[in-house]
C-alpha cells in the first residue's frame, strides 16, 4: 500500500542524503524558503495534520499559536522521547529516514520563526541518534541549516532524553532540555506561550514532523487523498510479539483495525483467537473481538469508546487473564509516575496495590467498586494526564470481563491457569 511517510514500504537500512535527493528530498524545503511562514503553516493546517505523540493536536493550530506569541525568540522541540511501551515508531523513523525527519524540523523551525531547534532522542537509541548526527552533518555541508545555510538561519542540537516515560510530556521535555529533572510543569501557560527558557515553543512528535515535507512537496490535495475527510494522512501503527508478523505499518486513516491485524500482522501467533483490542496501549479501554472492523481514525476509535494514542496496538489473546492484563498495567502507571504530584502518586500506586489484591483474591466486589471512585476523584489533579491514563483500561475491563475478576475475587487464583 502506498504511503506517505513510507512510499515503498518500511525502509530497509538508512536512506542517506543522495537517495533522498534523488526521490525529491529537500525540494520542499527550497519550495518553503520561496513562500511565506504564514503560508506554509495554511497548507500544514489545510493538510488536516494533526500530533502523532498521542493528544492529537491541530499541528497548523500549535504553529500559529508560537509563531504569533510576540516574545522572542521561539524554539523548535523534537520529541523523540519515545518510551511508551511498544512504540518503535520514531526510533524507525529516525534511523532509516533521518533527512525525511530533519527536513521536516528545518521547515517547522522557519514556520514558527524559530532560529534553534532541539532535537530530544531517547538516550537508549544510539542507532537513531548517529544516523540523525550523521544526517545533520550532510544537510548542514550541503547547506539546508546552519549560519551560512538557507536563507534563514537555524542552529540544530541533539538531547539525550532520559530513559523513563513522563520524561516525553512535552512540558517534561522542557525541563530536561533546560537542564532540570523530567518533571511535566503545570499548564497552562502552555508550552506556545511560554515554553523552553519560558519563551514560545513549538513542541512536535517525530512521525508529525516526518509528514511536514511531503506535504509541502506534493501538495494538500494529494495528502488529503490518504485517509478519511476528518483525519486526512496515514498513521503508523506498531503490532507486538502477540501477531505472526510483528513490526510497523503506515496505513491511512480509516483502514479497518482487522486490516493491520490480520493482513499486516498476519493474525495472531498460533492461530488463537482475540480476546481484547487496545488500540493505543497502554492508556485506553479494550475493545471486545466484535469492534475489529472499527475504522483506524480519531472520531471512530473515540466513538468505539477507545483511541489511537501513539498507535501501539495491542491484542489479547483467548486464554490471557485480563485480571493480570490490567495489573501490569496499573503497576506500570504507579512505577512511572514521577511522583511531583501528591494525587497521582497516591491514584497510581493505589490502584496498583488493589489491582493486586484483585489477583489475590481479597476485597470483594466492593473493591472493584472503588476503583471508579478513586480515578474519579482525582482526574484533573495533576500537572500532566498520566493521573487519567489507568482509567480506561481499568474500567474497560471490569465492564467487558467481569468473570476474570469474579474468578479471582472467588478463588484467589487465576482463571487462565
Ligand atoms: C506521560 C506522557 C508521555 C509522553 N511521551 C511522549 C513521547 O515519548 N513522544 C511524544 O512525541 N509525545 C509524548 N507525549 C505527548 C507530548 O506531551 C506532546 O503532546 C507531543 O510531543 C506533542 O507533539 P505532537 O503535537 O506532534 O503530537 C507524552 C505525554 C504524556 C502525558
Amino acid at each position: 500500500m502506498e504511503g506517505v511517510l513510507f512510499p515503498r514500504g518500511v525502509p530497509e537500512g538508512r536512506e542517506g542524503l543522495e537517495k533522498y535527493r534523488s526521490r525529491g528530498g529537500y525540494d520542499a524545503l527550497s519550495k518553503v524558503l520561496a513562500t511565506s511562514a504564514e503560508d506554509v503553516i495554511k497548507q500544514i493546517s489545510d493538510a488536516g495534520l494533526r500530533g502523532r505523540g498521542g493528544a492529537g493536536f491541530p499541528t497548523g493550530r500549535k504553529w500559529a499559536l508560537t509563531r504569533e506569541t510576540p516574545e522572542q525568540p521561539h524554539y523548535l522541540v523534537m520529541n523523540g522521547g519515545e518510551d511508551e511501551p511498544g512504540s518503535k515508531k520514531d526510533r524507525v523513523l529516525m534511523e532509516n529516514l533521518p533527512h525525511l525527519v530533519i527536513e521536516g524540523v528545518i521547515i517547522s523551525a522557519y514556520a514558527i520563526g524559530a532560529a534553534k531547534a532541539y532535537l530530544y532522542i531517547n538516550a537508549h537509541y544510539e542507532a537513531a541518534t548517529k544516523s540523525i548526527t550523521d544526517a545533520l552533518a550532510e544537510a548542514k555541508d550541503a547547506g539546508y541549516w546552519g549560519e551560512n545555510g538557507s536563507e534563514f538561519s537555524l542552529d540544530i542540537e541533539i538531547v539525550p532524553a532520559p530513559h523513563n516515560y513522563v520524561a516525553g510530556e512535552d512540558t517534561a521535555v522542557i525541563e530536561v532540555i533546560e537542564g532540570k529533572k523530567a518533571w511535566p510543569r503545570q499548564k497552562p501557560p502552555f508550552p506556545v506561550t511560554v515554553g523552553l527558557f519560558g519563551k514560545p515553543t513549538s513542541v512536535n512528535n517525530v512521525e508529525t514532523l516526518a509528514n511536514v515535507a511531503p506535504i509541502l512537496l506534493h501538495g494538500v490535495d494529494w495528502y488529503r487523498k490518504f485517509g478519511t475527510a476528518d483525519s486526512p494522512g496515514t498513521m503508523i501503527f506498531a503490532l507486538d510479539d502477540d501477531v505472526n508478523r510483528p513490526g510497523v505499518y503506515e496505513l491511512p486513516f480509516g483502514t479497518p483495525l482487522r486490516y493491520l491485524i490480520e493482513e499486516c500482522g498476519g493474525g495472531l501467533k498460533n492461530g488463537k483467537k482475540i480476546k481484547a483490542i487496545m488500540s493505543a496501549a497502554p492508556s485506553c479501554a479494550f475493545l471486545p473481538p466484535e469492534k475489529i472492523d472499527t475504522p483506524l481514525d480519531h472520531y471512530s476509535m473515540r466513538d468505539a469508546g477507545s483511541a489511537l494514542g501513539c498507535g501501539v496496538v495491542r491484542i489479547v489473546s483467548e486464554g490471557t487473564c485480563i485480571v493480570e492484563e490490567v495489573l501490569r498495567i496499573a503497576e506500570f502507571f504507579a512505577a512511572e509516575s514521577c511522583g511531583q504530584c501528591p494525587a497521582c502518586r497516591m491514584e497510581t500506586s493505589t490502584l496498583s496495590m488493589m489491582m493486586k489484591k484483585v489477583q489475590q483474591g481479597q476485597g470483594g466486589q466492593p473493591i472493584l467498586e472503588q476503583f471508579g471512585k478513586i480515578l474519579a476523584f482525582n482526574k484533573g489533579k495533576g500537572f500532566c494526564s498520566l493521573i487519567v491514563m489507568p482509567g480506561p483500561p481499568i474500567e474497560s475491563a471490569i465492564t467487558l470481563f467481569p468473570g476474570d475478576f469474579e474468578a479471582h475475587l472467588a478463588t484467589g487464583k487465576c482463571p487462565a491457569n
